[in-house]
């Protein structure tokens, strides 16, 4: 069957991103709420947003940043530390403020220097979090410097995830913007209690794309890309149809100047052209059919929330990513294969 020219499909979600505070999120914001109805905002600010009071005061930030011509519902997460409040979690998940809380490895990512340093220290909020059904959403990488960049997810899987799921079976888990082929098969025979997130730009780049001519520090991210049997073999598990692998961009802005440096930042700024990014793969794979599960409906299945009414339209047509995008006199952010064309073009919120 030949592919089509127009898909219509549900609105989608994105399941994992970052919004950052102050100027760029004023400045950001309204690139997804252009296209997704919710989306799972990460909390690494500094300080983390990690109390119910700091989420209700940081969802309120969004809200103002949002475009009142546009529908988009913030869904919000814990940054869990050693000395989170399981008291104050639970009280916040009811209350409807938090939807999720994120585990950070200390030391992992960006902003993650509060995370937490031993998950056995927060056993007890993992346990409070498995009675009230409330989704961990974890950063799937090892800290410990002996543990080449390139096996950390590898190693998390086999060293913590495995174990947890053990521990907590009631625990519902997404490994977030999962890049190996281990993680794709983890997930793949994996419990209803397991989900995973996939971003564009992991279904995009390889490992060798981010040394293409030399060093290209605007694709750099954690977890960082790696070989192309890794890419493909993430690309078949998104593109597969499995109830339980769904969109997150992870687009991570970070200025110019702090990826452009002698120690850049890890972080690629997606969100301009998520879905026609998505949409390219899912062609390219002869999966266009299979888009509307991975972005619109799995997502809601495993968080428990209702599918999205409206309703998108995505064209074959040419989108060019855009240039910098400026946010004052000295801050500007660079979007994922700016200046490049995608062949889709996204038409409508219908
Ligand atoms: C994210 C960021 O910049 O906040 N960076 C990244 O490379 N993905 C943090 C994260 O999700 O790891
Ligand atoms: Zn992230």
């Amino acid at each position: 069957m030949a592919a089509p020219e127009r898909l219509v499909i549900r609105r989608p979600d994105d399941w994992h991103l970052h919004f950052r505070d102050g100027a760029i999120l004023e400045r950001v914001v309204p690139y997804t709420a252009r296209q997704f109805a919710r989306a799972i905002v990460m909390p690494n600010l500094t300080p983390p947003a990690a109390t119910t009071a700091q989420i209700a005061a940081y969802r309120d930030r969004v809200l103002a940043a949002t475009p009142d011509d546009l529908s988009f519902t913030p869904l919000m997460t814990a940054y869990l530390t050693d000395k989170t409040d399981p008291d104050d979690l639970a009280r916040g998940h009811e209350a409807g403020v938090i939807t999720a809380a994120k585990l950070y490895p200390a030391g992992a990512t960006t902003n993650s220097d509060s995370g937490v340093t031993d998950i056995a220290k927060i056993d007890g909020v993992l346990r409070r979090m498995a009675e009230i059904d409330m989704p961990l959403l974890v950063h799937g990488e090892v800290t410990h410097g002996s543990v080449d960049i390139f096996d950390r997810e590898a190693v998390f899987i086999e060293e913590i995830l495995k174990p947890l799921m053990e521990r907590l079976p009631d625990l519902r888990v997404v490994l977030e913007h999962i890049t190996t082929a281990e993680a794709a098969e983890t997930v793949r025979t994996g419990g209803d209690t397991l989900a995973a997130t996939v971003t564009a730009h992991h279904l995009i780049i390889n490992r060798t794309d981010m040394f293409r001519g030399g060093i290209r520090p605007h694709l750099y991210c954690l977890p960082i890309a790696k070989r192309e049997r890794h890419r493909l073999a993430v690309r078949e598990f998104a593109t597969s149809g499995h109830p339980r692998v769904f969109l997150g961009t992870d687009s991570a802005p970070h200025p110019i100047g702090a990826k452009e440096s002698a120690c850049g930042c890890a972080g690629i700024f997606s969100a301009p052209t998520a879905l026609e990014l998505y949409a390219q793969a899912f062609d390219e794979d002869g999966a266009l059919d299979r888009l509307e599960g991975f972005a619109s409906l799995n997502g809601p299945a495993f968080y428990r929330l209702p599918v999205n009414d409206d309703r998108i339209a995505l064209v074959r047509g040419e989108t060019v990513a855009p240039g910098p995008v400026v946010v004052d006199e000295a801050t500007a952010i660079l979007p994922f294969q700016s200046g490049e064309t995608i062949p889709w073009r996204l038409e409508a919120v219908e």
